[in-house]
């Protein structure tokens, strides 16, 4: 089965990860891979948090040690010389996302690791770059083509929403200042939605790792 993750290492703004995690389970992504940093922010996630597997790694080699045990391919997603058009759908297997920071783009370390990359063209002149977000979005929608996943049923104008996991386990969030902390439970409150991890089991690096630092409610 093809199976496609993405790697968060330096994203600055932790709300882009809750965002990330909304687009990660619409397109059918695995696993979110945290790298370094596991707190993050959910607003923006729209509950998708709950259907999102997590795992953290401590450092790049390490997470890069686990994709190539899941047979993956990296794809640094950056507007480089050696970039591929992702319209191309330059894919061949399980592929992982690694995404540049928003001020600095993808580091050199991070390059590294990556087995090829993908850019997305852009027609008009007003910015530089999209939102990573954004970028990301659009890149894994063109590997769920390629991949050829399954559409989602819908029901009217929306997509079904799936039952929350019964591993899951309720979390609350680490989020760095107050005022993310207020909007994070403005936000809870009124969507009713919570964060959750996967429990998976054994694997110390998978998101029992991250017990640690959430705090039940
Ligand atoms: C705001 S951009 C970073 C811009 C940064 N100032 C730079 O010069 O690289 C954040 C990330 O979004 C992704 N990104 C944004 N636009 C992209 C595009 N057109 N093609 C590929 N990746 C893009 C890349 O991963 C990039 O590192």
């Amino acid at each position: 089965m093809i199976e496609s993750y993405v790697v968060v290492h330096n994203i600055a703004k932790r709300h882009n990860v809750g965002t990330l995690a909304r687009s990660a389970t619409a397109f059918g992504v695995s696993e979110m891979i945290l790298v370094g940093r596991r707190d993050f922010n959910a607003f923006g996630s729209h509950g998708s948090t709950s259907h999102v597997h997590f795992r953290h790694f401590h450092s790049l080699s390490d997470a890069r040690v686990f994709l190539k045990s899941k047979d993956c391919d990296i794809c640094g997603v950056e507007i480089t010389d050696n970039a591929v058009d992702v319209t191309q759908h330059p894919f061949k297997k399980s592929t992982a996302f690694l995404l540049g920071n928003e001020g600095m783009g993808l580091s050199a370390k991070e390059c590294e690791i990556c087995d090829f990359f993908v850019y997305i063209p852009q027609y008009g002149g007003g910015t530089a770059s999209l939102n990573v977000t954004v970028a990301a979005s659009i890149v894994l929608h063109h590997f769920g083509v390629w991949a050829g996943y399954s559409e989602r049923t819908r029901d009217g104008n929306k997509y079904v929403v799936a039952e929350r996991s019964a591993r899951q386990v309720r979390r609350s969030f680490c989020a760095e200042k107050p005022e993310s902390i207020i909007e994070m439970r403005r936000s809870r409150r009124e969507n009713a939605s919570n964060g959750f991890f996967d429990g998976s089991g054994n694997d110390v690096s998978s998101s029992s790792l991250l017990d640690a630092l959430f705090t039940d409610e």
